[in-house]
């Protein structure tokens, strides 16, 4: 790697808010990689627009994920298994055009790798020629090692997503914790399999933190974490869920940063009263 290219440290945007200036290295997993090696931590947000992933990336999120959560959290549905890949391109695109220094990383949706090892590897072309996204993510276990083994020999990146996996919701029983008593054993060979099969990055959801904190020791590459405790490298969170936009109850791991909810509600609030008063549009804003 040319030195050149190291960025800054993790954490730091190169402006807060707003959008970018001066083009800044794009983060890349070797990055995450020495974060892992040298103790540093980094964070990953949740993104399916430009103006979130413009606003993310300015303020040094260094990974941001287009999460099949944009089923729950942009289309309105229940679970994150009706999203397509088309749709999952769609965001994708919306996304890379908005970030300029985060690592962008897709998920393969429910549907577009199970088959077959070739199909995940077809699924995986499509996000990153459509989807211009510099990695996919991918959920379940040891079972899926020959999926991720075909798609990283195409030369695309996999982050592993292990413990709770939404896209098995139903034969999971719901959204419940995994690998809790002897079943932390399976999250771990889980874990192991996929860094060998060449993952990059361990991504776990909703397993106990200790047993996050032994895959964190059990493997070499990155972990990142969604209610998995504070020993991995990475954590992740949703960005409704974090910035407060979202309604309705959160799920323990959630910890919401503002309210944004109530922000957007009272700017509608006032735009609607202006324009009923008849004080908006003012003589400034006509030509
Ligand atoms: O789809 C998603 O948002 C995820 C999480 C890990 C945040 O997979």
């Amino acid at each position: 790697m040319n030195s050149a290219e190291t960025p800054a440290p993790y954490g730091t945007g190169s402006q807060a808010g707003g959008a970018p200036s001066q083009p800044v290295p794009r983060i890349r997993t070797h990055h995450l990689q020495s974060a892992k090696d040298s103790g540093r931590r980094f964070a990953m947000l949740t993104a399916y627009d430009q103006y979130a992933a413009e606003i993310f990336d300015a303020a040094g999120i260094e990974v941001l994920l287009i999460g099949d959560s944009a089923a729950n959290n942009v289309l309105g549905h229940a679970t994150t298994l009706p999203i397509t890949l088309d749709e999952m391109i769609l965001f994708s695109r919306a996304v890379t055009r908005g970030a300029s220094r985060a690592l962008v990383v897709a998920d393969l949706p429910f549907g577009s790798y199970e088959v077959s090892p070739a199909q995940g590897v077809e699924s995986s072309v499509r996000l990153m020629k459509e989807g211009l996204v510099h990695a996919v993510k991918m959920e379940g276990g040891a079972h899926y090692a020959e999926t991720v083994r075909a798609i990283v020999r195409a030369g695309i990146p996999v982050m592993a997503h292990v413990g709770f996996t939404p896209q098995s919701e139903h034969s999971l029983g719901g959204y419940r914790v995994q690998g809790r008593g002897d079943a932390g054993r399976q999250v771990i060979d889980d874990a192991v399999a996929l860094e060998e099969a060449g993952a990059f990055c361990i991504l776990m959801e909703m397993v106990p933190a200790d047993v996050a904190a032994e895959v964190d020791r059990a493997v070499s590459v990155p972990t990142i974490g969604i209610g998995a405790g504070s020993a991995t490298t990475g954590q992740v969170l949703v960005w409704q869920d974090m910035a407060g936009l979202r309604s309705g109850k959160q799920a323990k791991f959630v910890k919401q940063f503002a309210d944004v909810r109530s922000v957007l509600s009272d700017a509608a609030r006032a735009y609607g009263d202006q324009v009923r008063d008849g004080s908006f549009p003012g003589p400034e804003h006509s030509f």
